[in-house]
């Protein structure tokens, strides 16, 4: 791969992350010429250019080095790291970003009174995040099918292919509308800078640095 001397951040293409997050960069003092349906936005007044992507593609991108730093839900990152190979190179959650908060929870369809987890034992739990769902089950002692899905999971337990869901609840809108219930959190969320562990150390290490100590003005600012 041929170096870069410009700094390249992930974002989500569209979703809840991709307002606030162009909000952030942009109170940082980064500005982008291209237009956002371009899917790469090249930086005006500093080397540093977006490419706007899917999520869950963002820790790849990272790891691949063909971004070095991402805007991303903690949730996704935290999967990657639970699930990628050993020869992936490893992601750290460089900062908190205080914006797209949510829980990954384990939601019950309303009629079932849950009390334990232990009442999930035998039962199967339809999920984007396999990874994390089956650290929590262990964690807990139960054993429970994991049905992996990509999306619109809060169907699963009324189609009959899963008897539970664990996905993200945010207002719980969507639990709402599946007639399903929130159960049990796994992981509170919200969106966070995914970085590499080892970071460049050419002039991308110190745009990157630079952009650190921005972000945290602008966060201590919002606070
Ligand atoms: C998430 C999640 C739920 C929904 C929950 O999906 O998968 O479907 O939001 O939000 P609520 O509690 O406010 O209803 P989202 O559409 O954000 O992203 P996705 O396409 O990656 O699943
Ligand atoms: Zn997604
Ligand atoms: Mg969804």
């Amino acid at each position: 791969m041929k170096p870069r001397d410009r700094l390249r951040i992930a974002m989500q293409k569209s979703g809840r992350l991709t307002e606030p997050g162009l909000d952030l960069l942009k109170r940082c003092g980064l500005t982008f010429r291209q237009s956002r349906d371009k899917l790469f936005c090249f930086g005006e007044g500093e080397p540093v250019d977006l490419l706007l992507v899917r999520d869950d593609d963002i820790p790849g991108l990272i790891a691949q080095g063909v971004c070095d730093l991402g805007i991303v839900g903690r949730n996704v990152l935290a999967e990657f790291q639970l699930t990628a190979g050993r020869e992936t190179a490893a992601l750290s959650e460089l900062r908190p970003l205080g914006f797209g908060r949510c829980r990954l929870s384990i939601a019950v369809p309303q009629e079932l009174d849950y009390q334990s987890p232990q009442q999930l034992s035998g039962l199967s739990i339809a999920t984007s995040y396999p990874g994390l769902l089956g650290e929590w089950l262990r964690t807990q002692g139960v054993e429970a099918g994991v049905v992996t899905l990509a999306g619109s999971v809060e169907i699963a337990p009324r189609l009959g292919t899963a008897d539970a869901i664990c996905d993200l609840v945010q207002s719980g809108g969507t639990l709402v509308a599946n007639q399903l219930r929130e159960a049990d959190v796994l992981l509170e969320s919200e969106a966070v800078l995914a970085g590499p562990e080892i970071l460049p150390a050419d002039e991308r290490g110190d745009m990157l640095e630079l952009l650190l100590k921005r972000l945290d003005g602008v966060i201590q600012v919002r606070e």
